[in-house]
């Protein structure tokens, strides 16, 4: 059994890997399974760097193979904001369906809907280079909010192909086409690899 540990305390994201990477053979833990180990400071401007930052963080401290995601949505008539604040933009701690609101009140007279859910997914192992694999889901700002699955932005985020927000979608609807899931298939098909 291929063991990863997953370099997050979020509890949706943590899911959603685990229901994606168990059927494939690997074990998922949480780094919170790990003892209170903290949190790394995410100080990068980009995805990409906040990925690696949070899974060096985990393969530094224990000296295993770790996996870190770092998302955020961009809402383009918002200039691309929350972006990698997502998790910050207005409260870490605030409630989501505040959150939602403020952005549907934000949206209202706005003609330009168009956002994106952004993933950069980091690979580290003590001793070599991290890889990085992204990817993105590219969305609009529904008019209300949807749906009870998911978490986060997914009640306010209208995925168009399906006719449905990313809160409406079952699991495995959601990761075939998110972020994330999409994100993800590009690590395992890494990981298959000899390396
Ligand atoms: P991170 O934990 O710093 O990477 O922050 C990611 C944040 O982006 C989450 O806390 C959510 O606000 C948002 N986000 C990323 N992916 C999703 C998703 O699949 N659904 C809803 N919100 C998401």
């Amino acid at each position: 059994m291929k063991q990863i540990v997953i370099a997050s305390s979020n509890a949706g994201k943590i899911r959603e890997f685990r229901e994606m990477l168990e059927p494939r053979g690997y074990t998922v833990i949480s780094q919170n399974e790990l003892g209170d180990v903290g949190e790394a400071d995410e100080t990068g401007t980009t995805f990409r760097e906040n990925a690696v930052i949070k899974a060096a963080y985990i393969t530094n401290k224990f000296g295993i193979p770790a996996i870190a995601d770092d998302s955020g949505l961009e809402i383009d008539a918002f200039g691309g904001k929350p972006g990698v604040y997502s998790a910050r933009f207005l409260g870490h701690d605030t409630p989501y369906e505040y959150k939602n609101r403020i952005i549907l009140e934000r949206m209202e007279n706005e003609e330009v809907r168009t956002c994106r859910y952004v993933c950069a997914i980091a690979y580290t192992e003590p001793g070599k280079d991290p890889v990085v694999f992204e990817d993105t889901c590219e969305c609009l700002i529904a008019r209300e909010p949807k749906g009870e699955n998911g978490f986060g932005y997914d009640p306010i985020i209208y995925y168009e192909p399906l006719h449905k927000t990313m809160a409406e979608m079952t699991k495995d609807e959601k990761n075939a086409i998110s972020h994330r899931g999409k994100a993800l298939v590009k690590l395992e098909n890494w990981l298959n690899e000899d390396h």
